[in-house]
């Protein structure tokens, strides 16, 4: 990461405020005293995966995963504006700059974050990555579930607080015979006639789309004041100033690719290792 792209400056301001900012405890046990060189290494450790990711996918999907697996993300929500579904078009992404596939949308998207922006304050967003072209059979059926690993991984990204597959929460809502992928015979070969599944069943991959979303909270640093606690234990304001993302989930995405791209290619080895297969 070029150097001149980390302002320390930026963090001048949070440096006695670690109880609401950035500072865990953990990072003072582990940083020391200089709270401030905690929230510097913190933001250099951020900055890392999103330009590791892309690299990182091309090279594990294209290496282990092999050119029959394609792994895309999109944003399918910005605070309380979901895409349209039926407007989804893969290319859509390439022309805006929130990886977003309906076109309406990035525009809508693009006039609310510039209101949050310019209110000193942030929002939230949720991600989908796609799996295609993933072969039947990887993952556990217990412990080591295909799902549980993905889940685990896209847990992991900073800033992500929730995480579904396939239908997800939404299948809470559904009846049995509704969230049920019923299958077919089409042309000599079963099919499924849905995907709440998001391609697994029972830990392992169907060999249908593997469909896998998370969420990922509002930008903590904002410049709205909000209130908090400093080292001496004072109760004061904070507001935080500098370059902050207003929605970190765009630049989410391709880390969430990346991290699905590397669980899918442990799993892939993991099931060669096994089977010899593939
Ligand atoms: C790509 C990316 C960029 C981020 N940029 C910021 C940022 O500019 N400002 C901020 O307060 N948090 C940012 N975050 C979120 C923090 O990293 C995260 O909220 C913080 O480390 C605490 O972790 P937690 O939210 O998982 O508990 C970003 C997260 C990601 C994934």
């Amino acid at each position: 990461m070029p150097k001149k792209t980390f302002k320390p400056l930026d963090f001048s301001k949070v440096k006695t405020y670690p109880l609401k900012k950035r500072l865990s405890k953990v990072e003072t046990a582990l940083f020391g005293k200089k709270v401030q060189k905690g929230a510097r290494v913190r933001a250099l450790i951020e900055g890392l995966p999103d330009i590791l990711a892309a690299q990182n996918l091309k090279a594990i999907a294209r290496k282990i995963l092999g050119r029959g697996v394609a792994i895309r993300g999109a944003l399918v929500q910005i605070g309380p504006h979901p895409i349209d579904r039926s407007a989804w078009d893969w290319r859509a992404i390439e022309d805006n700059p929130f990886w977003c596939p309906d076109a309406a949308m990035a525009l809508r998207w693009a006039d609310y974050l510039d209101t949050v922006r310019k209110a000193g304050s942030s929002a939230g967003a949720v991600i989908e990555i796609v799996a295609s072209g993933v072969p039947a059979g990887l993952g556990e059926p217990i412990y080591d579930k295909l799902d549980g690993d993905l889940a685990r991984a896209l847990m992991t990204i900073n800033a992500v607080k929730g995480v579904e597959i396939g239908s997800g929460f939404a299948a809470a809502t559904l009846k049995g015979e509704d969230n049920a992928d019923e299958m077919r015979i089409d042309d000599g070969r079963v099919v499924f006639l849905s995907n709440n599944a998001g391609g697994i069943l029972g830990g392992i991959s169907t060999g249908q789309d593997i469909v896998a979303r998370f969420a990922v909270k509002p930008t903590s640093s904002i410049l709205n004041p909000l209130r908090t606690v400093d080292v001496e234990g004072n109760e004061v304001e904070i507001s935080t100033h500098g370059r902050h993302d207003p929605c970190v989930g765009i630049r989410a995405v391709p880390v969430g690719e990346a991290m699905v791209a590397s669980v899918l290619a442990d799993h892939l080895l993991r099931h060669r290792a096994l089977t010899g297969d593939i």
